[in-house]
C-alpha cells in the first residue's frame, strides 16, 4: 500500500464543518481548513453531495465514489456483458445463493454488479482512504428512495488478515479478486479513476500470496479479474477463463466445490 503522501480533511460547507472535523478526528487524520488545503497531497472534501478526495499536488482532478449519478454510475447500468460474464463465473444457477467475498473492494464497481444479481457481498478494502470513499458511496445508496434493495458491506481490513483468522464456518463460498493490473503500455488507455486509485493504494504486489490464501479459504470458488490477455496471476492455471472485451475471469474451483 502507499502511504508515502499527505492527506487532510477539509469541509466549505459550513453546516457540515462538525461533521468533517469528527471524520478527521475518529480516523487520526489532520482537519484543515478549506482555503489552507493546498498543503497536503491529497484532501478529503466533504460537502453535501458526498465525501470526495482531491489531489492537489499533481493536480489529477478529484475522485467520488457514486452509484447513483455521474460516469461511473451510467457504466454500472449499462454493463449487461460485464454482469452475464459474473453470473457465469459465480456459477449462477436457480437454488443457488452463495455467500461472496470481494477481498479487493477498490471502488466496488464489480461488488455493486454483483450485489445487483441478488446477492448479499461483504468487502474488504485496506487503503483506509478508500474505505472512506466507499462508505460514504454505500451509504448515499443504500439510503436512495429509488435504488432497489441491494447488500454490501465493507470492512477495512487487509484480505489477508481477514482470511487467515476466518474459520472453515464463516468462510466464504466464493472469493472474487481483482488487484490492480501490472502496469501496461496501454495505460493511456486505463481508465482516470484506475490511475488515480493507484497513486493511493500503489501496485498490491502481494496479490499472488492473496491468491494462495483464498485458494486455502474458499469454499467452492475463486475467480481473478486480469486484463484479457495476462499470465494468470502468480502463473497458476485456472480451472476455466471466461473472456469478456476488456477483461479475463479466470476461475478457480477449489476443493469443497464438487
Ligand atoms: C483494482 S482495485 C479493485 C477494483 C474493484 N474491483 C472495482 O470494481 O472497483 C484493487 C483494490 O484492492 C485493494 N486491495 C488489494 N489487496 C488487498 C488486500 N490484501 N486486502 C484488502 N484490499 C486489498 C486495493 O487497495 C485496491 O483498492
Amino acid at each position: 500500500m502507499n502511504t508515502a503522501f499527505s492527506i487532510g480533511v477539509t469541509c466549505n460547507e459550513s453546516p457540515l464543518v462538525a461533521t468533517a472535523r469528527k471524520l478527521a478526528k475518529k480516523n487520526l487524520l489532520p482537519f484543515v481548513e478549506y482555503f489552507n488545503r493546498k498543503c497536503f497531497d491529497y484532501v478529503l472534501t466533504l460537502n453535501s453531495t458526498g465525501l470526495h478526495i482531491e489531489d492537489i499536488k499533481r493536480k489529477l482532478g478529484s475522485l467520488k465514489i457514486d452509484f447513483l449519478n455521474g460516469k461511473l454510475a451510467y457504466r454500472l447500468r449499462h454493463l449487461k456483458n460485464q454482469k452475464q460474464l459474473l453470473a457465469r463465473a459465480i456459477g449462477l444457477k436457480v437454488n443457488f445463493s452463495p455467500t461472496i467475498l470481494d477481498a479487493t473492494a477498490g471502488l466496488g464497481s464489480d461488488s455493486f454488479i454483483l450485489s445487483q444479481l441478488g446477492f448479499p457481498i461483504l468487502l474488504l478494502e485496506r487503503s483506509p482512504i478508500i474505505f472512506l470513499l466507499l462508505k460514504d458511496a454505500l451509504h448515499r445508496a443504500l439510503s436512495h428512495p429509488n435504488i432497489p434493495p441491494f447488500s454490501m458491506k465493507v470492512i477495512n481490513i487487509d484480505a489477508l488478515i481477514y482470511l487467515k483468522k476466518a474459520n472453515l464456518v464463516s468462510s466464504p463460498d466464493i472469493i472474487y479478486l481483482d488487484p490492480m493490473y501490472p502496469h501496461s503500455s496501454k495505460s493511456a488507455l486505463v481508465k482516470r479513476e484506475m490511475c488515480f486509485l493507484r497513486q493511493l493504494v500503489g501496485d498490491d504486489s502481494d496479490a499472488p500470496e492473496l491468491l494462495k490464501q483464498a485458494l486455502i479459504s474458499a469454499k467452492q470458488r475463486v475467480i481473478v479479474k486480469r486484463p484479457r490477455l495476462s499470465k494468470y496471476l502468480s502463473e497458476i492455471k485456472p480451472h476455466h477463463s471466461l473472456l469478456g472485451k476488456q477483461h479475463r475471469l479466470d476461475v478457480y474451483l477449489t476443493r469443497f466445490s464438487k
